[in-house]
């Protein structure tokens, strides 16, 4: 069966320390993208999809990516898992009240992202699983689908804050009503099996 989502109840929680010290490289360098995978895009061509949403074209929000600091990455490491990690990264949507979305997409850096959401960009933020038209439900690193109405809704999720939650990132995926930056800790995986989950 196809696993979209999983909330990890009982792992451990980030140090308020390193919490703020995520927040501090907000706006520092940004995390590379691969240059293996197939489909390529930089971070600014990301910033500048347009995308329709029931049928209103608006600008895509994406989520920029920082690196985190050598004892953020131990304490990852050391209290939640030590395998096939791609990155480890603090994230913020670039989200407006006119640019609430992030449209439909794969990760291009990783196939799932266990995460631990810190701000959720607005009250009714929902994340949500989409199957594209004449598409399978899985899918490739770094595909996208900016058109909407190509898509069905087969899942999705209300992330809670402040715990680890672990996303498929090769099934279509966005946020939706985002008008505020959403931040999140974002552990980039390339599978789970670190997690005691069969891939
Ligand atoms: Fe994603």
């Amino acid at each position: 069966m196809t696993l979209f989502y999983k909330v990890f109840e009982d792992f451990p929680h980030v140090p308020e320390e390193l919490i703020a010290r995520a927040y501090a490289k907000i706006g520092s360098e940004l995390s590379t993208l691969p240059e293996d995978k197939p489909i390529r895009y930089h971070w600014d061509a990301i910033k500048q999809e347009i995308i329709t949403v029931d049928g209103v074209e608006k600008v895509n929000a994406p989520n920029m990516g920082y690196n985190l600091d050598d004892e953020t990455v131990e304490w990852v490491y050391k209290n939640i898992i030590d395998r096939d990690i791609t990155n480890i990264r603090v994230s913020v949507s670039n989200s407006t009240p006119e640019k609430d979305t992030n449209g439909a997409h794969c990760d291009l850096s990783r196939n799932y992202t266990l995460l631990y959401l810190l701000d959720s960009g607005g009250e009714d933020h929902q994340t949500v699983f989409y199957q594209e038209q004449d598409k399978p439900i899985q899918r490739s690193n770094g595909e996208r689908c900016p058109d909407h109405s190509r898509l069905t809704i087969i899942d999705s999720i209300k992330v809670p804050l402040r715990k680890w939650v672990l996303l498929n990132a090769t099934i279509l995926h966005g946020v939706i009503n985002i008008p505020k930056p959403r931040i999140s800790i974002q552990v980039g995986l390339n599978s789970v099996v670190g997690l005691g989950l069969v891939d």
